[in-house]
């Protein structure tokens, strides 16, 4: 889907690394107060295992980050982030649903993620479903959740 106010790409993490990480800082550490050693791990840089998507308004500037960890059976996408001057404009969906379209050309059948609880009717709105029970991530309550591709 396109956006004429936006754009979703794939996002190299050696060239963008300074870009996503500022987009996830506002919005997890500074926003969220989510720790910031809880922010970053390992697995960023390693194109092994992650990929990253950016959006970017009509002049090229970051608005929004998403990533999605290769794990098997099933992808898990996580870190979504949309500035909060962007909300409510389709940014977080189209995120996903670009991260869901590269997991199905990649051979998955579904995709999960672990939402925050308070996000859980944005996800339920993009055809994720609720799995198990509510659990604490960083003090913040989290559900699993899944979608067939
Ligand atoms: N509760 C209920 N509905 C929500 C919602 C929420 N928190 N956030 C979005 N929606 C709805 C929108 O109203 C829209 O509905 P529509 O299809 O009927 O128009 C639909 O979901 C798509 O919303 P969109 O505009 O694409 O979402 P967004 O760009 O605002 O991104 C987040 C959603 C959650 C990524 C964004 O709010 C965000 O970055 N929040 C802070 C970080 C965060 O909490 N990340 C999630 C961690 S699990």
């Amino acid at each position: 889907m396109t956006n004429p106010l936006f754009q979703v790409a794939l996002a190299d993490w050696d060239t963008y690394q300074g870009v996503l990480c500022g987009i996830r800082h506002t919005v997890f550490v500074v926003e969220q107060l989510v720790p910031i050693e809880f922010e970053m791990d390992a697995t960023d840089a390693d194109p092994g295992q992650v990929m990253h998507v950016i959006a970017s308004d009509s002049h090229g500037d970051p608005i929004g980050t998403a990533r999605m960890l290769l794990e098997v059976p099933m992808p898990r996408i996580g870190r979504m982030a949309v500035l909060r001057s962007w909300r409510g404009q389709g940014v977080g969906r189209a995120l996903l649903e670009f991260l869901c379209d590269v997991a199905k050309k990649r051979g998955y059948q579904q995709a999960r993620l672990n939402s925050q609880t308070h996000a859980t009717p944005f996800y339920y709105k993009q055809g994720f479903l609720s799995h198990g029970s509510e659990f604490f991530e960083v003090g913040i309550p989290h559900l699993e959740m899944r979608r067939d591709l």
